[in-house]
């Protein structure tokens, strides 16, 4: 069995749920384009990256835009998304993480964030957990977003330790995948919990103990 000896978590749906901030700041800009918007097409959005999430509403657009453009609507998309992100707080913490984030100080592993958001670190000051983690390596620190393993390889190297001896924890399936490609063990939450990529499933963190998490035998490499 592989030693675990540093942890690295996902943000969104693993630590925080963003859902729905996100979810409000898309329907702002796509009402103010005239864009039809709604649950239906936000579900195709999630997990997805800032610019392909554009890309897809609009899909439903009568306009065509260039490049420039489109970046100009990603900017106008994220500064909602920010002001939303100024009414989180601790209680947007999801279940088991508080617990399970203490239970592995305790044992001495190191911890890290992995997240494709350029928001991160905004995010744990805004709920609280930014000192918390020995490292925290963002959409800002790759060069390419998840099933890519970068941010995951960056963090192990940015906390002095081997892949074979991190766990991910993982919420999305392309995240599932790039721990796995990073040749990591995986624990897989939430709507990734089942991937055939990941050692363990549970439905968030309140369903496994920090022991339970450190015995994950890998079958991911
Ligand atoms: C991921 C989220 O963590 O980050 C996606 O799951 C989001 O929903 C992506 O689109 C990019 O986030 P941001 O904050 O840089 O727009
Ligand atoms: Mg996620």
């Amino acid at each position: 069995m592989r030693k675990i000896r540093a942890v690295i978590f996902d943000l969104d749906g693993v630590i925080v749920s963003t859902d729905k901030h996100h979810f409000q700041a898309w329907k702002r800009l796509a009402d103010s384009l005239g864009i039809p918007f709604g649950r239906e097409v936000n579900d195709r959005l999630r997990r997805v990256s800032r610019m392909e999430s554009l890309e897809i509403i609009l899909e439903n657009s009568a306009n065509q835009y260039s490049l420039e453009e489109r970046r100009e609507l990603a900017d106008r998309k994220n500064a909602h998304y920010r002001n939303l992100l100024t009414g989180l707080s601790p209680a947007n913490i999801l279940p088991g993480v508080i617990n399970v984030i203490q239970a592995l100080k305790d044992r001495q592993v190191k911890l890290a964030i992995g997240s494709s958001s350029k928001n991160a670190r905004a995010i744990l000051r805004a709920v609280g957990l930014e000192d918390e983690f020995d490292a925290i390596i963002d959409g800002n620190d790759i060069p390419r977003s998840k099933p890519d393993p970068a941010v995951f390889t960056i963090a192990a190297r940015r906390l002095g330790v081997s892949p074979q001896e991190c766990l991910v924890v993982e919420d999305a399936d392309a995240g599932v995948e790039a721990g796995a490609a990073a040749g990591m063990t995986v624990l897989a939450v939430g709507a990734a919990a089942g991937h055939p990529r990941a050692a363990r499933s549970a439905e968030n963190l309140a369903g496994i103990s920090a022991d339970e998490l450190l015995m994950a035998e890998s079958v991911s490499s």
